[in-house]
């Protein structure tokens, strides 16, 4: 399965449809495909209570729930965001924050998960010269963090109305092929 993760707050924005080609790509390879819009969760930051640092259970019940499970049980991972003030959007950062858990099964309480999990992101600015390297660092340590092994970016910079990114032809392209990459590359 894989897992697509919107994390913009603009439905039918260039995250959503670079997100759409990819999974439509996973899709194509005969991938089963899910995505989550995080805007649509309800999903409380992370409050630094530390409760999971002995279970690797998230002592807070709300939307993360969901994305938990499906971050478990995926085989790979597409996140994608905008770059908003040269980092990540808030929506994104949360859910990273919140994956504090995963964090402490995959290093603390020996719970790592067995198969092999495969990630990806994309991220999208309209800025010419977008600073891409804030959100790329901090999507390349969550998902090391929770033992998703990163394999491809897609950086598209220039891009603001939303939807504008059809016009892209070559981006439009690599967000396809990276979906079936994620299904054909072997772990
Ligand atoms: C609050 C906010 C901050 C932004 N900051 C940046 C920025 O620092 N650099 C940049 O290149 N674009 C910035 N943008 C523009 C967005 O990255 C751009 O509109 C992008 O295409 C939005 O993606 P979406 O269509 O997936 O929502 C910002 C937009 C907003 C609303």
């Amino acid at each position: 399965m894989v897992v697509g993760i919107m994390g913009s707050p603009r439905r039918g924005g260039n995250s959503d449809v670079l997100l759409d080609q990819c999974l439509e790509g996973a899709r194509d390879k005969g991938a089963t495909t899910i995505k989550l819009v995080l805007r649509d969760l309800e999903i409380a930051p992370c409050q630094g209570c530390n409760r999971c640092l002995n279970t690797g259970e998230c002592a807070v019940a709300d939307g993360m729930r969901e994305v938990h499970r499906a971050l478990l049980q995926a085989d790979a991972v597409v996140v994608a965001s905008p770059i908003y003030f040269s980092g990540l959007t808030g929506q994104t950062k949360c859910m990273i924050d919140r994956c504090q858990s995963l964090w402490v099964r995959e290093n603390l309480v020996g719970e790592k998960v067995e198969h092999p999990r495969k990630g990806a992101i994309i991220l999208v600015g309209g800025d010419a010269k977008a600073v891409f390297r804030n959100a790329q660092s901090e999507l390349k340590a969550f998902m090391k963090g929770i033992g998703i092994s990163f394999r491809s970016e897609l950086l598209v910079a220039g891009v603001d109305k939303a939807g504008e990114v059809r016009s892209r032809e070559a981006e439009m392209r690599r967000a396809y092929e990276m979906g079936q990459e994620l299904v054909r590359i072997a772990p």
